[in-house]
């Protein structure tokens, strides 16, 4: 069985988590399904009230007493709901993309005198560092192979250059995992193990429309795009992200007229939601890492990760010995 000491850590079977999406994307059936197979759950706080936050974490605790975690983006934290997510004293509060000037300590202390350990998401060296200087317990080395909100560097590269400059804080690594290929890729590269997004949307437990998970299915890979164009019509500014998404019709059509969603941002946010409604995959925008070129079918998140688990093993224990011979 693999078993990393990061497993130990979060008092989980396997290194594999799922990441925080925000925006409805993890709902609680998803996150305790990961979690009572072995792997870390999390769910994405952004956008929820605090009864809210606290309704999901029930909610997770009705299915699962297995350790979860609450992910919030902290550029947008809002206190009433990250309060309410200390009271739950969940394993892991999840953060992710801080402001430069914000005071990430005072979060990460917070969460540990509630009783919780803390990831921070980092898309490079210096937040990899800024992070664990402030206390996290487990830094994610996010690639910009991964879907949703990336930085620059790839995961091959970035995934040693964080396990080196943080060590001995464990790394999990992020962005462009999908499979048990990956996880053996990762643990090579210093990671203690993978948290995946694209991968566990498509999954049953996945709200996603079945439209959308269609177009992580049919995806190859080739077909994403990091743009900012996704932000512009949301009329969210992010502190230094891009967003990986499919260059579907709806970023085709506003590639080089970016000056005009700004001028109309409310109109072309509407056209969004109603897209997003129909389950039109065309004229939304579809966040999902090159990693969907990795991914055929929809299955239950159990199933992911004792897939991932099995061909990583078999790799591990099979493959690679023999070649150090
Ligand atoms: C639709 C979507 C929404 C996401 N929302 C969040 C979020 O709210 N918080 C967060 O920490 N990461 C978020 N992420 C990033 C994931 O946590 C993870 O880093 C990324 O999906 C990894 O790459 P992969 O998609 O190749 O597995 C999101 C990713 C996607 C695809």
């Amino acid at each position: 069985m693999i078993s990393t000491p990061i497993c130990e850590l979060l008092k989980i079977d396997y290194p594999i988590a799922l990441g925080g999406l925000g925006g409805g994307f993890t709902q609680p059936e998803m996150v305790a399904g990961v979690s009572e197979v072995g792997g870390f759950g999390a769910i994405g706080c952004h956008g929820m009230s605090a009864a809210e936050v606290t309704a999901a974490s029930v909610a997770i605790r009705e299915i699962t007493d297995k350790p979860f975690a609450l992910n919030f983006l902290l550029f947008l934290v809002e206190e009433d709901a990250f309060a309410a997510a200390l009271a739950q004293k969940p394993a892991a509060i999840a953060l992710a993309w801080p402001r430069g000037d914000q005071d990430i300590k005072s979060y990460i202390n917070r969460a540990h005198d509630a009783g919780c350990k803390v990831t921070l998401m980092a898309g490079s060296v210096k937040e990899a560092i800024r992070g664990a200087e402030a206390g996290a317990d487990v830094i994610i080395a996010q690639g910009s192979e991964g879907g949703g909100h990336v930085s620059w560097m790839t995961s091959i590269v970035l995934t040693p250059m964080v396990v080196d400059a943080i060590t001995p804080i464990p790394v999990l690594a992020a962005g462009g995992f999908a499979n048990g290929r990956g996880l053996a890729a990762a643990i090579a590269l210093g990671a203690d193990g993978i948290l995946l997004g694209t991968r566990f949307l498509a999954s049953d437990e996945s709200k996603m429309h079945p439209n959308f998970k269609k177009a992580i299915l049919k995806s190859d890979g080739h077909d994403t795009v990091l743009t900012e164009i996704p932000d512009l019509a949301a009329g969210t500014v992010w502190p230094g992200a891009m967003s990986r998404a499919q260059r579907n019709a709806f970023i085709k059509n506003w590639t080089g007229r970016e000056w005009e969603i700004r001028q109309n941002q409310k109109e072309v946010e509407a056209t969004v939601m109603t897209a997003r409604k129909e389950g039109d995959a065309d004229n939304a925008p579809l966040s999902f890492g090159q990693d969907a070129g990795l991914i055929d079918d929809i299955i239950p998140v159990k199933d992911i990760v004792l897939r991932i688990v099995k061909e990583a093993e078999d790799i591990m224990r099979n493959k690679l010995p023999a070649l150090a011979d």
